[in-house]
């Protein structure tokens, strides 16, 4: 994969910010902060926020209120160039590449140089697991990673990689939190103050805070950045699309033609949205006996190379129904699960 750097983006253009251009500052700093709120007072605001999470809900700003953290020392990506495997980009190639002119920046501390946004139309069929999976994948391929949850409403990334500490603030900006393995992660569940703490917030605030999510966050200097979209092609899905420079998607479906089809319609959307499709992932593909080896194929014949070819998407991969990784993820194990078909995607994509 070349490589794209995302913090070289000029600022998006007035003319084509999204429709519901609310500052991306002021959903993490004061939610009820009126639209057109500056980032840079909003952060001051965050010291006036509350502690509920309804409609009014202040609660994200208020985790990041009185942390009053030292900054990470990061050397500024232009001082210091990362040097790593993903690192393969001539010296004198362009900084930027015309489709991202019009994304949203990141961070000046941050340097993404690849952004993976991880959809299925579908709820429920796996797209956190694989999400997590590639990111732990790319991990011990030895690339500096990251996660961003973008499921506001549904956040499970914290839990998968058993992070239960709160999201910090500095004067900068947003400290990722970071995985035993070395994975950076946002997701609401770290600005709550309970992970069963519902979110009641509408779609307008969601989408502010995932913007937030990927310009004010310290990111430092990241080879992939796995974003974990919620289900459906709605505000968030359209939000990152539209704004986020990213390098494709990952599709996730499940074998049922009734899943393919709605799979079909988060494919179409990130064409029409001039977002490459890298990869399509088959989940709970088939079940293998522990007893007798044998491969049960559960709902039905696999369709993930069909789809591939009608869509004309290079990739695809099949990962079985596993009664362990449910168990891993749910109790913040998501490192110690090795999907074997998933590993071998992150390498077919890390060298494309
Ligand atoms: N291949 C698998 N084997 C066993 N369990 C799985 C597998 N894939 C997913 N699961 C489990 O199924 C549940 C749903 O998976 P996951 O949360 O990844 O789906 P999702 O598409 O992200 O859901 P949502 O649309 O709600 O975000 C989780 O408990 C997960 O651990
Ligand atoms: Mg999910």
């Amino acid at each position: 994969m070349s490589q794209n750097n995302h913090t070289t983006h000029p600022p998006a253009r007035a003319d084509s910010a999204p429709t519901d251009s609310a500052s991306a500052g002021s959903a993490l700093a004061d939610t009820r902060a009126p639209a057109h709120t500056d980032p840079a007072s909003a952060k001051a605001d965050t010291a006036n926020t509350h502690s509920s999470t309804s409609a009014d809900s202040a609660s994200a700003g208020s985790a990041l209120a009185d942390t009053g953290s030292s900054c990470p020392s990061q050397a500024s990506p232009a001082d210091a160039p990362a040097a790593s495997a993903a690192d393969n980009a001539p010296a004198d190639a362009p900084a930027a590449e015309c489709s991202h002119l019009d994304k949203l920046k990141t961070h000046p501390q941050a340097q993404i140089k690849h952004a993976i946004a991880v959809v299925s139309g579908k709820g429920g069929v796996g797209k956190s697991l694989v999400a997590a999976q590639l990111a732990v994948a790319l991990r011990r391929l030895g690339f500096a990673v990251g996660v961003l949850d973008a499921d506001i409403t549904g956040p499970t990334m914290a839990r998968a990689f058993g992070i239960s500490d709160k999201l910090q603030a500095c004067q900068d900006g947003i400290i990722p939190q970071e995985s035993s393995g070395g994975i950076k992660l946002v997701s609401t569940n770290m600005v709550l103050p309970d992970e069963s703490t519902p979110v009641l917030w509408r779609g307008t605030i969601i989408s502010n805070l995932v913007r937030q999510f990927w310009s004010e966050v310290l990111w430092g200097q990241l080879d992939y950045l796995i974003i974990d979209l919620p289900p459906g092609t709605g505000d968030v899905a359209l939000t990152i699309f539209q704004s986020l420079p990213l390098d494709g998607a990952v599709v996730v479906s499940t074998p049922q033609d009734l899943v393919a089809m709605i799979v079909a319609k988060a494919i179409n959307m990130a064409q029409m949205m001039e977002v490459p499709v890298l990869a399509v992932v088959e989940n709970m593909s088939y079940y293998r006996c522990e007893c007798c080896d044998s491969v049960q194929r559960i709902f039905g014949p696999s369709t993930v190379e069909n789809l591939a070819h009608n869509y004309t998407i290079e990739h695809f991969a099949e990962v079985p129904i596993t009664p362990t990784y449910t168990h891993l993820m749910d109790t913040g194990k998501a490192e110690e699960i090795d999907i074997s078909s998933l590993s071998e995607l992150a390498g077919r994509l890390a060298s494309a």
